[in-house]
């Protein structure tokens, strides 16, 4: 399924090596880098700020899919733009002012995210479905990388993506959590074009395989 895209996670990486990190995903087949910035604030854990994403930015050319778990992303979105991040998304959870970081975001030719968390009803992206790019369902709770996968999440794209193809609207549908070749088939399914994998891809033997698994190639 060549629309499909596969976000591996850095996340589930060895820190120790990033830069081989990111060339094995890349050599595997990886179309996009995911960068799970956490705060320790939004969410218990805290990861990369934007020094780390300037200095990997050197190691490859692949898009840089910068997952903003923050409480303040009006603060950090231009650092992570200034650093190489190609696509921001923000939590709606964290954002009053969701438009207006949208434009920001949209202002600098970047492309836009909303994410929401698995109690996150669709409905608080009704009103900027125009002004995104992309929504980012969580399925799980954001925090921590090998977790189990919600199957609520199931039903929740398949929602969105019928909402997306009545309003005529080409916006990806991005799932991060508890996704392997299992799930991603079933996301997929349900209408996901974007799939983000931690634990599937890093924990795998052979990541090319895993990459080609979850993208639902043989
Ligand atoms: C969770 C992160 C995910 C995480 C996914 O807060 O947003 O991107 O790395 O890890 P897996 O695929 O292991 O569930
Ligand atoms: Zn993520």
């Amino acid at each position: 399924n060549t629309m499909i895209k596969v976000a591996p996670s850095i996340l589930s990486a060895d820190f120790s090596q990033l830069a081989n990190e990111i060339i094995k995903i890349e050599k595997a087949g990886a179309d996009w880098v995911h960068i799970d910035v956490m705060d320790g604030h939004f969410v218990p854990n805290l990861t990369f700020g934007p020094p780390v994403v300037a200095a990997i930015r050197k190691v490859t050319k692949l898009p840089f899919d910068v997952h903003l778990m923050v409480t303040n992303p009006q603060d950090l979105i231009e650092p992570f733009i200034r650093a190489g991040a190609d696509i921001i998304t923000v939590h709606a959870e964290t954002a009053p002012h969701l438009h207006r970081l949208l434009q920001t975001i949209k202002e600098h030719g970047k492309k836009a995210g909303v994410s929401l968390n698995p109690s996150t009803p669709l409905a608080v992206v009704k009103e900027v479905l125009d002004d995104l790019d992309m929504i980012l369902i969580m399925s799980v709770n954001p925090g921590f990388g090998g977790q189990k996968f919600i199957p609520g999440a199931i039903d929740k794209i398949a929602r969105l993506r019928s909402k997306i193809e009545q309003r005529k609207l080409t916006i990806d549908i991005e799932v991060d959590g508890g996704i392997n070749a299992s799930t991603a088939r079933q996301v997929i399914a349900a209408g996901a074009t974007i799939l983000v994998a931690g634990s599937a891809v890093y924990g795998a033997e052979d990541m090319t395989q895993a990459i080609k698994d979850i993208r639902g190639l043989d």
